[in-house]
């Protein structure tokens, strides 16, 4: 227990996001101060049968720890062997999903399905708590709609089935990810429990981080959308925490060059044709909001050819600073 809270305790968390948090956006996190990451969520179920695409999710390096490694599933036993497998790669903790309110994976009665079944959520857990010596964390939603708001009862059973930490997500199910995150809920679950809580949902700014800090009492937060094309957001967070005024907005060169830093990791790892789709999202999110940027969207979003889209990339930072100089001048 107090290994864990040493490891929480004041922490700035990456959420797990899936088609987004893979090894190279988990590292450009980390280097602005991220202190704790996680995978995204991976199927119990995937897992057991060895699919190739399940297992990459697993990838990792030795830079990037601490790690949580999430699965989701809905048979204890099948959660209990997935669980075993991750395990032999030494995260430092296994989360288990109860959030998640995609069809796909609701319809498998896993992810956001399990507040609404509480007993199974408590075999699941303990069925994974039993079967690894890893720290076993959940992270679930404020309730399933308005009417049933059970994150606290919730957070008791994961504590009674030997969870160690548990993850609140200040949204019902039903909500998606619109409207606004409740943080009286993760205030609640953080009365309800004496195992660390960690706070999430609309932390956009350094600032959030801290509201939520102080409104919540919450161990540790985790930002997810807020990170999108914004890793500086952890640098902010971390002043905040040190006692200073954040300041983490980056010069036009540094978010240039970080932009093809994480580029190239991301074809590094995933490989060249991979990495010209998967990289073009973060493209948009590191751009969003500079001068010109829509036409750079659009041009952008038309072409295929990576070269093309660097090219395009360097052209117009080097357009954004001519304009600055300008101005300046
Ligand atoms: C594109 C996307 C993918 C997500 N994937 C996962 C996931 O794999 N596992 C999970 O527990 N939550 C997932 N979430 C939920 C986030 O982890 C987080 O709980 C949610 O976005 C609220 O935090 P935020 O307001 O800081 O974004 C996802 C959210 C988004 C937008």
């Amino acid at each position: 227990m107090s290994n864990i809270i040493h490891l929480l305790q004041g922490k700035s968390l990456l959420a797990p996001l899936a088609g987004i948090t893979n090894l190279p956006f988990r590292l450009i996190a980390r280097e602005f101060g991220c202190d704790l990451c996680f995978t995204e969520m991976i199927s119990a179920n995937g897992l057991i049968r060895e699919s190739a695409k399940t297992v990459e999710y697993l990838e990792t390096c030795p830079e990037d720890q601490p790690l949580g490694v999430q699965l989701f599933g809905a048979d204890p036993d099948i959660m209990a062997q997935a669980a075993a497998i991750v395990a032999g790669c030494h995260p430092d903790f296994i989360d288990i999903n109860m959030g998640c309110p995609v069809r796909k994976v609701v319809k498998t009665g896993s992810g956001a399905m399990l507040m609404k079944a509480p007993i199974l959520a408590g075999r699941i857990i303990a069925a994974v708590v039993k079967s690894v010596n890893v720290p076993v964390t959940v992270k679930i939603r404020s309730g399933w709609s308005r009417s049933s708001i059970n994150a606290a009862a919730m957070a008791c059973i994961a504590e009674d089935s030997g969870a160690a930490a548990i993850i609140v997500h200040g949204r019902t199910a039903d909500q998606g990810f619109s409207g606004h995150a409740d943080w009286g809920v993760i205030a609640q679950v953080k009365s309800a429990v004496k195992i660390p809580v960690i706070g999430n949902g609309d932390i956009w700014q350094p600032e959030d981080a801290f509201k939520m800090r102080t409104q919540t009492g919450c161990d540790a937060v985790m930002v997810g959308r807020g990170a999108l094309g914004n890793p500086w957001i952890f640098l902010g967070i971390n002043q905040l925490s040190s006692g200073f005024p954040s300041n983490c907005h980056p010069s036009l060169p540094e978010r240039h060059a970080i932009i093809k830093k994480h580029w190239e990791m991301e074809t590094h790892y995933c490989g060249r044709r991979i990495a010209n789709r998967s990289f073009r999202k973060h493209l948009l999110w590191y751009t969003k909001g500079l001068a010109g940027s829509g036409r750079f969207r659009e041009i952008v979003g038309k072409m295929t050819d990576s070269d093309a889209m660097l090219s395009e990339l360097d052209r117009y930072f080097q357009s954004l600073a001519e304009s600055q100089t300008k101005i300046m001048a």
